[in-house]
């Protein structure tokens, strides 16, 4: 059974539009490194926004949460995952959730009452006990004994703050023992495959609990974990979702999965998240930030089993696989295949890049081991390690674990940021790249650049189009595609238009919908392949109208003056403007 294909028709069936996925890396929330949860980029609606699609959706959602990344290589750890969800935004509540629930896991994926049990919120000082949703089970033929009301493990939110509220569990169980009469949530044999959040609440940075203007149900069920659950294997990686990938590497590394289940478990979990990370529009290269250095942990981790498995890492093992989980994935996430060329490039040129210094790399971790002092990698050794041979802090700590050794992570923290604070030196007066300052004078850059982007279709040619652009809180660099030097009468015309624009103090307006529709109605973009598949289009006055994530001004009388500072060349066909606003 296609269980993904199953939810979303069931959940179509009950009036939800399934909406896309959103990439990996979220749009507009820097707080962030990834999506960890389905409900992640539906925040805005599910605070009152409304969406596009309406008020019932549903999805299959990509997900990566890396606090576990050491866990895997055991039975159920993925730093990847897809979770399927469905939402009501201020639409159905309680009532049908849970009945929709039942359903789905009963008569569509077959799985006998007597199998599940449920945990409720028992209430505390501010909520109180969700009865509604007790009551709503009892109706249902889930028996009291399997109902279990509990405080803290029944009230999720994303972090610290944000919409929240009660949710209610649901359980399968996961034995051949037996059911018993009572349900224990903490009885390992239960294990939680559904969540459904009753999203009715807001909680503040300070910690104040405000209700939301409509009352959203917001489920999630882990499809790694159900799919385990159905096929009756507790080791998540001889489901069909993994079953083929592993065979993949038992015949690259020649060796069977069992004896060697840690590494070839690792080899999968981290290749398909560094799949998936390096396809999204987000453009992720591996560096030592950010994401970009998750991505590094991933296919550095990835190559060092692949090495303890006798794998001659310069041989195309990896392209091997990638392409496998690119060919399982595609139908479902376009961009893989669209981005092949990409993702199999950030995987070469990294493993490249480490291979060159692994083998000298893992010969000093072994001269540094045999000669220590009390069990303990200081931190000179581990920034050698990290700084000479491109070790991931992580990556010693795992080889030393391995050795029943310990690191000294703090030391090598301090010597890091020593170190950081001396390469700043020299790079402190470097351009931030992209579109990515808010300041208000950056902000205010932003908006000049729409001007810019729609004077020059105006004076120069309906044909340039925007090639790249950068900001600073000093000016701003736009480049766009033009087949000549503009003569200073043209300079001067595309000045005094954006002068003009701004002097009429336009609106600028944002909305939010499909990329398709955005494309339709004639709104501009650079590179439509990076843009997710809900966009937000910003247009000022009737003049302009271009896909952007902003920020943006409200109106453009703060921009003051526009000035263009230099005209000239950046490459073949693609002019550069610098102007200011002063
Ligand atoms: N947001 C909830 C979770 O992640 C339900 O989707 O469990």
């Amino acid at each position: 059974m296609n269980i993904r294909e199953e939810y979303i028709k069931f959940f179509e069936s009950k009036g939800h539009r399934q909406i896309p996925s959103a990439p990996v890396v979220p749009e507009n929330d820097p707080s962030v490194l990834f999506n960890t949860a389905g409900m992640q980029p539906l925040v805005p609606y599910l605070m009152g926004k409304p969406h596009p699609y309406g008020t019932r959706l549903c999805d299959y959602q990509k997900c990566v949460r890396t606090n576990d990344l050491d866990e895997v290589g055991d039975l159920t750890h993925h730093t990847f995952f897809e979770m399927l969800g469905n939402w009501s935004l201020g639409d159905y509540f309680k009532d049908d959730s849970i009945a929709w629930s039942f359903e789905f896991l009963t008569e569509v994926l077959n799985i006998p009452v007597e199998k599940l049990a449920v945990t409720v919120f028992e209430g505390n000082e501010d909520i109180e006990f969700d009865e509604d949703s007790y009551n709503k089970w009892l109706s249902l033929g889930i028996e009291k004994n399997k109902i279990a009301k509990t405080k803290d493990d029944n009230f999720w939110i994303a972090g610290s703050s944000g919409p929240c509220g009660p949710d209610t569990e649901i359980f399968y169980f996961r034995s051949d023992d037996e059911v018993p009469n009572v349900f224990d949530p903490d009885d390992d044999r239960w294990v939680e495959i559904w969540n459904n959040v009753f999203m009715q609440y807001y909680k503040d940075e300070n910690g104040v609990v405000t209700e939301l203007p409509c009352k959203n149900v917001d489920t999630g069920m882990g499809l790694e974990r159900i799919t385990a659950v159905l096929e009756g294997v507790n080791d998540n990686y001889l489901s069909s979702i993994w079953k083929d990938v592993i065979e993949v590497i038992e015949k690259i590394t020649m060796k069977k999965y069992s004896g060697n289940e840690k590494s070839m478990r690792i080899i999968a979990d981290h290749l398909r998240t560094a799949v998936f990370i390096a396809a999204d529009p987000a453009g992720i290269k591996p560096s030592n930030t950010d994401q970009g250095y998750i991505l590094r942990r991933l296919i550095r981790r990835a190559i060092r089993h692949a090495k303890s498995l006798d794998v001659d890492i310069n041989s195309n093992w990896d392209v091997i696989i990638a392409d496998k989980i690119i060919d399982k994935y595609k139908t479902y996430y376009k961009e893989l295949a669209d981005n092949r060329k990409v993702i199999l490039e950030v995987l070469s040129f990294e493993k490249v890049k480490f291979n060159r210094t692994l083998e000298k790399g893992l010969r000093e971790f072994s001269k540094a081991i045999s000669n220590l002092d009390g069990g303990i990698i200081n931190r000179d050794i581990a920034f050698k390690l990290y700084d000479t041979y491109g070790f991931p802090i992580e990556l010693t700590e795992e080889l030393a674990f391995e050795k029943g050794l310990k690191v000294d992570v703090a030391g090598f923290a301090i010597k890091f940021k020593e170190h950081q604070e001396k390469s700043r030196v020299g790079a402190e007066h470097k351009f931030k790249g992209g579109l990515s300052g808010n300041s208000e004078i950056e902000t205010k850059y932003h908006t000049a650049t729409h001007l810019l982007n729609a004077a020059l279709k105006v004076v120069v040619d309906p044909g340039c189009h925007q090639k790249g652009s950068n900001i600073t809180p000093e000016r701003m660099r736009f480049d766009f595609s033009c087949d000549h030097k503009l003569t200073s009468e043209e300079k001067e015309a595309v000045e005094s238009l954006v002068n003009k624009w701004i002097s009429e103090d336009l609106k600028v307006t944002q909305e939010e919908m499909s990329k398709e529709e955005a494309i339709n109605s004639g709104a501009e973009c650079m590179f439509i392949e990076r843009y997710p598949d809900i966009v937000t289009v910003y247009s000022i006055g009737d003049i302009s109208r271009e896909l952007c994530g902003g920020p943006h001004v409200e109106r453009t009388g703060v921009l003051g003056h526009f000035r263009i500072k230099k005209e000239e060349a950046s490459s073949a066909g693609v002019r550069r403007i610098k102007a200011i606003l002063e």
